[in-house]
């Protein structure tokens, strides 16, 4: 089958980290999100992916070229003005010719979407959706399903007296391409709120799949910060792991899980305490501490600096002796003056001075 993956987004939950790259480029582990998407897709014999563009294309683009490294081919198709989620793959309707699987391009998952094609050929719906179960279904649209697992209603945002599952929509789905006539052409239509509901209104059957495997939509930064912790904590807190080249202090204490890039240097008596990430040429000097977190590429901590669990843009410079505590999350380009004290999950624009 083919994949559309929708990437068009502006990431606005995720900000300051979504200003200069789209959300589908951030890094998770010091890979792209994309990358590990695709991969994912491959592993299921998905060879050819369309990717639904809008929001600061470019970045995607050069990053997968044809697909070919990924052993898969890419086809890409930009969006002048968003479409939403089901004005996108409409806008892709020349490309599909039989039933295809759409993505959001924002969820990490090990869903087995084998299993789901199969089902999907064997019952034939006109759509299936995969579903996961989460602890708040309040902020999300959850489906219900009856026995057979057809699916009944969406109900976007629930209060907590209209719950009655905690099965949400997973953002992945398989489509025949008949339905694609139900979605009007160029104006922003969602899948959601607009086609699903619309042909559960025409009786047109859509089943659901159900699924307890992981799943995490990446789209704030206490998620991106989660899908971290998540990946890292599984390797445990042996796990050192440097990617190339770093120069590493012998008297530097390091408690994984921790995974440093190439090209960092990491003091003596610098603390780092997993689960961290560090991208390419970070530097932690003497007697800094970090706590947790993802530092992006070329991101300097200076001496006797703290950070606990935040996320650092490419470039930043945190200098002496300050404090960023729980949650903060700095663009790109941040400088931060020696001493200062920030408060918990403080968001800071890409490019700013704080002195
Ligand atoms: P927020 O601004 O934080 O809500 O994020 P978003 O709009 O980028 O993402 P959201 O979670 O709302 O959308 C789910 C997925 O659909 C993401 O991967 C988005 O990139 C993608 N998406 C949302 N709107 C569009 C659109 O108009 N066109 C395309 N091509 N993709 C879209």
């Amino acid at each position: 089958m083919k994949a559309v993956i929708l990437v068009g987004g502006e990431g606005t939950r995720l900000r300051p980290l979504t200003c200069n790259i789209p959300k589908a480029m951030v890094p998770i582990l010091n890979r792209p999100f994309l990358e590990h998407l695709v991969r994912y897709l491959e592993k299921h014999g998905v060879r050819d992916i369309i990717l639904a563009m809008g929001y600061l294309p470019d970045p995607i683009q050069s990053r997968l070229g044809d697909g070919a490294e990924f052993g898969v081919r890419m086809t890409y198709m930009v969006e002048e003005s968003l479409l939403g989620t089901a004005g996108a793959v409409k806008n892709a309707e020349s490309l599909l010719d039989e039933p295809f699987i759409v993505f959001n391009g924002d969820i990490l998952t090990e869903i087995d979407l084998t299993a789901i094609m199969r089902r999907h050929q064997e019952i034939k719906p006109k759509a299936s959706i995969a579903l996961t179960p989460v602890d708040n279904p309040t902020i999300y649209g959850v489906v219900e399903t009856d026995a057979r697992g057809m699916v009944k209603h969406f109900v976007e945002k629930p209060s907590w007296d209209e719950v009655t599952t905690n099965m949400i929509n997973a953002g992945i789905y398989i489509l025949e391409t008949e339905v694609l006539a139900h979605i009007p052409a160029s104006v922003p239509c969602m899948f959601e709120n607009y086609l699903f509901p619309r042909l559960l209104d025409l009786g047109e059957p859509i089943l659901s799949y159900p699924s307890n495997a992981y799943w995490i939509d990446i789209g704030t930064p206490e998620k991106y910060l989660q899908v971290h912790h998540d990946l890292l904590l599984r390797y445990g807190d042996e796990y050192i792991r440097t990617e190339g080249e770093s120069q590493i202090h012998p008297a530097a204490e390091i408690e994984g899980p921790v995974l440093i890039a190439e090209g960092c240097a990491i003091a003596e008596d610098a603390k780092i305490k997993g689960p961290a990430v560090f991208g390419p040429r970070c530097r932690v000097d003497n007697g800094a501490i970090v706590e947790g977190g993802v530092l992006w590429d070329g991101v300097s901590v200076g001496k006797m600096a703290e950070l606990n669990n935040c996320v650092v843009g490419t470039g930043s410079n945190i200098q002496e002796k300050c404090h960023i505590p729980e949650g903060c999350v700095l663009g790109d380009n941040v400088r931060v003056e020696s001493g200062l004290k920030m408060a918990n999950a403080t968001r800071v624009e890409p490019d700013t001075y704080l002195g």
